[in-house]
């Protein structure tokens, strides 16, 4: 069956066609939250039944087979114009408004994601939460606000799922209830459904979009200093083996793609992902991304197959997303063996933890050597650890620079070289505080004079 048709009769199904939404309705982006009045409900439900009649007709008036083979814009010009003629026909009491919406809203179903094509347009949304059919809620500068977009119900979403999910060959159901995928537009998608979300289908959408924050903007944001910045940006350039650590959302992926964005250009870079985020700005790069099993459960490839193989393309930099499991003595190991360079992220609350955390994933690999054997392996490998974290304000901060230098004994010696600390909150709630160097010159300071980057003489004091 012709995908249009498919659609179009997926969208008559389900008894009541409840309200998208009033988003966009007008000039500015705002969502309203909270409750719709009686009025505004009875609106939405007589629009609602207006496009099932629009749906309709759509099947019967429209050579959708035909239509199919036609330029995307060719196609949505033409449905357009037969939404508007049998709106005409209709004789609907619309306002112009309305009008446009009921049109953009069976656009949206019939060509995009539907209910989501609104939150995917406004640029200041960072991430789309969906609950089930009734509850979406947005994070904008970091804080999270429930939208009044709704779906029609759990299967109205399932359908919009698998659109997302089809797209890149994957594939959502029960047998395989969790996935992640990508848009179009780079940003990172997961869901997961019945029997395993206990209230309905669950969608979560990271906005990570094709315009990801810069260094510069990150500076703007009171996230780094200019000096942290110049910092990281000699220690990558130094080839220095660093890792971003930091909690859910704190900002790792953003902060890994602006350090690779230090990277000269002449150099090879893979990246290994396990759903492809990086922007990477540099011409030369090989990107890798992960598969998930199929449906008898064979054939996954995991990020530790990607890094044994990308040892192989003859790399000249090694990018792993998020290290989580057992690709840890891989990626340690390539690093002590001439891949210096490397970036990486891990999930971590304290650059401490996030020691501990490689310790444990190189264990998972059931490797027979000693923890001490372990944190050797560690200790040589990584050169610094930043640290990021989303504070309660919604602003995410670098909070710790430190520089692993050696063992002592059985345990590895690290030192603080910047370090955030917060001095109180501001009248409008935000977090205030300060940067601080904690007056340690680091070790690695040498290594970046050898390649060249003399940092100011006073920069590591502290004052
Ligand atoms: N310094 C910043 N200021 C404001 N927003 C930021 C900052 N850094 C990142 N963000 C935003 O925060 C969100 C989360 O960022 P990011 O994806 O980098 O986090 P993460 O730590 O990798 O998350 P996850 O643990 O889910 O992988 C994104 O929407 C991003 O645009
Ligand atoms: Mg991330």
């Amino acid at each position: 069956m012709s995908v249009l048709k498919e659609r179009l009769e997926q969208m008559t199904q389900g008894a009541t066609y409840r309200p998208q939404a009033s988003v966009n309705a007008g000039s500015n982006n705002s969502l309203r939250t909270g409750s719709i009045s009686v009025r505004a409900q009875e609106i939405n439900s007589d629009l609602a039944e207006l496009k099932g009649r629009v749906h309709r007709i759509l099947i019967n008036r429209l050579d959708l087979a035909k239509l199919e083979k036609a330029d995307p814009q060719v196609m949505q010009i033409e449905v357009r114009r037969a939404i508007e003629r049998i709106l005409d026909e209709e004789n609907a009491p619309l306002s112009g408004l309305e009008r446009e919406r009921v049109q953009t809203d069976v656009i949206n179903e019939l060509f995009g994601l539907g209910p989501l094509e609104p939150l995917l347009d406004d640029k200041s949304i960072s991430d789309i939460l969906v609950n089930g059919a009734k509850q979406v809620y947005v994070e904008r500068k970091g804080k999270l606000e429930k939208t009044d977009i709704e779906f029609r119900d759990d299967a109205h979403l399932m359908q919009i799922i698998d659109r997302i999910v089809s797209r890149i060959g994957r594939r959502v159901d029960e047998s395989s209830p969790m996935v992640d995928a990508r848009l179009k537009d780079g940003s990172r998608v997961n869901a997961i459904i019945p029997p395993l979300a206990l209230d309905g289908p669950m969608l979560s959408i990271r906005r990570f979009g094709t315009d990801p924050l810069k260094i510069k903007d990150l500076i703007a944001l009171n996230a780094l200093t200019p000096e942290l910045a110049q910092l990281v940006e000699a220690s990558v350039k130094s080839r220095l083996n660093i890792l971003v650590s930091g909690g859910t959302g704190a900002g790792k992926t953003t902060l890994l793609n602006c350090l690779s964005g230090f990277i000269p250009h002449d150099e090879r870079i893979v990246t290994i992902e396990d759903s492809a985020e990086l922007i990477i700005q540099q011409p030369h790069v090989v990107r890798l991304e992960t598969r998930p099993p199929n449906i008898e459960g064979k054939g996954e490839i995991t990020i530790r197959h990607l890094v044994k193989n990308s040892l192989r393309m003859r790399p000249e930099r090694i990018i792993i997303g998020e290290v989580r499991s057992d690709e840890a003595v891989d990626m340690l190991q390539a690093m002590n063996t001439g891949h210096d360079g490397c970036l990486a992220t891990v999930h971590s609350n304290t650059p401490r933890d996030a020691l501990s955390r490689l310790e444990t994933m190189m264990a998972m690999a059931n490797l027979r050597i000693s923890e001490k054997g372990m944190r050797q392996q560690i200790s040589s490998a990584i050169n610094l650890i930043v640290q990021c974290a989303r504070m309660n304000d919604g602003s995410r901060k670098v909070t710790h620079v430190s520089e692993i230098i050696g063992m002592e004994g059985e345990i590895i010696t690290m030192q603080e070289i910047f370090k955030f600390t917060r001095t109180g909150v501001g009248p409008k709630g935000e977090v205030l505080g300060a940067f601080k160097p904690t007056g340690i010159r680091p070790r690695c300071s040498d290594r970046l004079e050898s390649y060249g980057f003399r940092l100011p003489a006073n920069m590591f004091d502290n004052f």
